[in-house]
């Protein structure tokens, strides 16, 4: 997110001496990425954000990870997922490949203070409410917020009261980004853009939190380690720059649409490191003389495709099965489309109330143990007449 931010107290210039009231020197960090050639922040601490008094090694979870074969399309129904735990530990892992992990998790619980060494994290609220407390502050975030945590970003989440936090949880091996086309040359959301910078949501003030020994697991490619630091890292009096945790939500993404049957790009939202998301809102149909509303049968050879269907009227998909909290994936190698009778349920309708995530890898994806859990087996059968 190249826009910068200022937040709380900061000195005028960097890399400057800046003290507290009783004269103690705050500590500024420098939170950058790309080897300090691309965003970065500057943070200033309380207390020392490298004094820890532990390390640990963390019994880290085996995920079994099986081929999609023989290759299928498949739906997995997410709300199989009971109610509990908290939004780092409880993750049921879905689907993954190297270059992006996607899981589910029904959160009701506060989570531990974490930190992603590995990547950006993508976070999709799909109902609920809660606020992701970090280094940076407070975001509060409710049903249908993206919410991007960037790789090092020491956070932990809370719900809100009541109903579970639903998430969607796209953990990255690298960034998570705005489409470079979305962008001019010197980074700002240009006129075309299916979104701009009034649509994004920040940390607006500090979120100083006082303690002592306070545990930290950070996951990294070896693994999971639990820190204990000296004082809480939630010490930031300030912080200005271009890298931090920001929100999007959904219903604020401004629909294309055509003459006729535009493709998934003109819905991109988010570009990967090996994977892109796109967002499906309510939106008009394509208005062209005999235009066909819903999609063509299409192999995009290059991709396997997973849809979350997070809200509205599948029209494309009924009769499958398909519902709230269902998640497709059609994979390189088969050819999808429209379930039988949605063509012809489609046309002359002016508009779709639908709601989905779509994340297109360019890697084939393969299937968490608990995607077998929660899968409909009859699903990739629903396309044949008998
Ligand atoms: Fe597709």
């Amino acid at each position: 997110m190249a826009h910068y931010r200022a937040v709380g107290e900061l000195p005028r210039k960097r890399h400057t001496q800046f003290r507290d009231t009783g004269g103690h020197l705050y500590t500024e960090e420098l939170m950058s990425s790309a080897g300090f050639s691309e965003e970065s922040s500057l943070l200033y601490h309380r207390h020392s954000p490298m004094a820890i008094l532990s390390a640990e090694p963390v019994e880290t979870p085996v995920h079994q990870l099986h081929d999609n074969h023989p290759v299928l399309p498949r739906h997995f129904a997410l709300h199989g997922c009971p109610e509990g735990g908290d939004a780092v530990s409880g993750r049921r892992l879905l689907l993954a490949n190297d270059d992006v992990r996607l899981s589910y998790v029904a959160g009701t619980e506060t989570s531990p203070l974490f930190r992603d060494a590995r990547g950006d994290q993508l976070v999709y609220i799909e109902a609920g409410q809660a606020t992701l407390e970090s280094v940076f502050g407070r975001l509060p975030v409710n049903e249908g917020d993206y919410v991007v945590v960037p790789r090092h970003t020491t956070h932990r989440w809370v719900p809100g009261v009541g109903d579970p936090a639903r998430m969607l949880i796209v953990e990255a091996s690298g960034h998570v980004n705005i489409p470079s086309r979305y962008l001019s040359t010197r980074g700002q959301l240009k006129e075309g853009a299916p979104y701009s910078e009034r649509d994004v949501r920040a940390p607006a003030e500090p979120l100083l939190d006082d303690g002592t020994d306070v545990p930290v697991v950070v996951v990294t490619s070896g693994g999971l380690t639990r820190y204990v630091y000296a004082n809480h890292p939630f010490d930031v009096v300030g912080w200005d720059g271009c890298l931090y945790p920001w929100a999007f939500s959904i219903h604020d993404f401004e629909p294309i649409v055509g003459l006729v049957h535009q493709p998934p790009p003109v819905h991109q939202t988010f570009a990967g490191d090996g994977f892109v998301v796109c967002s499906f809102v309510p939106r008009l149909f394509d208005f062209g003389p005999d235009a066909i509303p819903v999609p063509y049968a299409h192999a995009n050879v290059d991709s396997d495709e997973v849809i979350f269907y997070t809200g509205g009227d599948f029209m494309s998909r009924a009769g499958s099965g398909i519902g709230q909290g269902s998640v497709s994936l059609h994979p390189s190698g088969f050819v999808h489309g429209p379930q039988p009778g949605s063509v012809e349920r489609a046309l002359g309708l002016a508009r779709t109330d639908e709601l989905a995530v779509m994340i297109d890898t360019f890697r084939p994806l393969r299937l968490g143990a608990w995607a077998l859990e929660v899968e409909d087996p009859a699903y990739a059968w629903t396309w044949a007449p008998r």
